[in-house]
C-alpha cells in the first residue's frame, strides 16, 4: 500500500464562515462551559465541510482551531480520525461504502469493486470530470440493510450493480440532489 502523502494537496486558499454561519458558531460556544470549547469541535467541523468546499483543507481546519480558541493540533486529531471528514479535495459527490463486518457479508467489496470499475478509479480516487469520488467507510449505522453507501447524508441500502447504475445515473442527472 502506498501511505505517501502529496502536503500541498492538503492546502487551499484559506475561506471563512458567511455572518450568519459564525452567528451560529457563536450561539454553538454560549452552550459550551468556558474552557471547554473542543467539545464544538464535531459541528464546527461538519459545518466548516459543507459550507467551505466541501472538504477539510490545513487552512479550514486552522480557521476552526481559531474560532474555538483551541491548537490546530485538537482539530487535525479529531478530524483525520472520523472517515466522515474528507482530508483530500473531493468530487461533486462522495460514495462512502460501508466496509465493515456486516455489509462485507453481504458483499460490499463486489460492490466497491464494482464501482471502481464503473468509474475507472480506485477507492480515494475521484473521476477526471470532478463528478463522484470513491471512499470506504466504516459502519454508518444501517448493518441491516447492507451493502450500503452514503451520498449527501443520504443512504442508498441493499446495493446492486443495477441499483448502483441508477444511483451514479441519479447523481448526474440531478434526480438525487440534496
Ligand atoms: S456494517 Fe455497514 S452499516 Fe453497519
Amino acid at each position: 500500500m502506498n501511505l505517501h502523502v502529496d502536503i500541498n494537496k492538503r492546502h487551499a486558499e484559506r475561506k471563512e464562515f458567511s455572518p450568519e454561519s459564525l452567528a451560529k458558531v457563536n450561539e454553538l460556544m454560549l452552550d459550551v462551559p468556558e474552557g471547554k470549547h473542543k467539545s464544538a469541535v464535531l459541528r464546527v467541523l461538519h459545518m466548516a465541510q459543507d459550507e467551505l468546499g466541501g472538504w477539510l483543507s490545513i487552512e479550514t481546519m486552522d480557521y476552526v482551531a481559531e474560532l474555538l480558541n483551541i491548537q490546530p493540533i485538537e482539530v487535525y486529531e479529531v478530524a483525520t480520525f472520523y472517515t466522515m471528514f474528507h482530508l483530500d479535495q473531493t468530487g461533486k459527490y462522495v460514495l462512502e461504502v460501508c466496509r465493515t463486518g456486516p455489509c462485507m457479508l453481504v458483499g460490499s467489496d463486489k460492490i466497491i469493486e464494482y464501482i471502481e470499475n464503473k468509474l475507472n478509479i480506485q477507492v480515494g480516487q475521484t473521476t477526471e470530470d470532478g463528478m463522484f469520488t470513491l471512499k470506504t467507510v466504516e459502519c454508518m449505522g444501517a448493518c441491516g440493510y447492507g451493502p450500503m453507501l452514503q451520498c449527501q447524508y443520504k443512504n442508498h441500502e441493499f446495493l446492486t450493480p443495477e441499483k448502483v447504475d441508477e444511483l451514479i445515473e441519479g447523481y448526474r442527472s440531478g434526480t438525487f440532489e440534496k
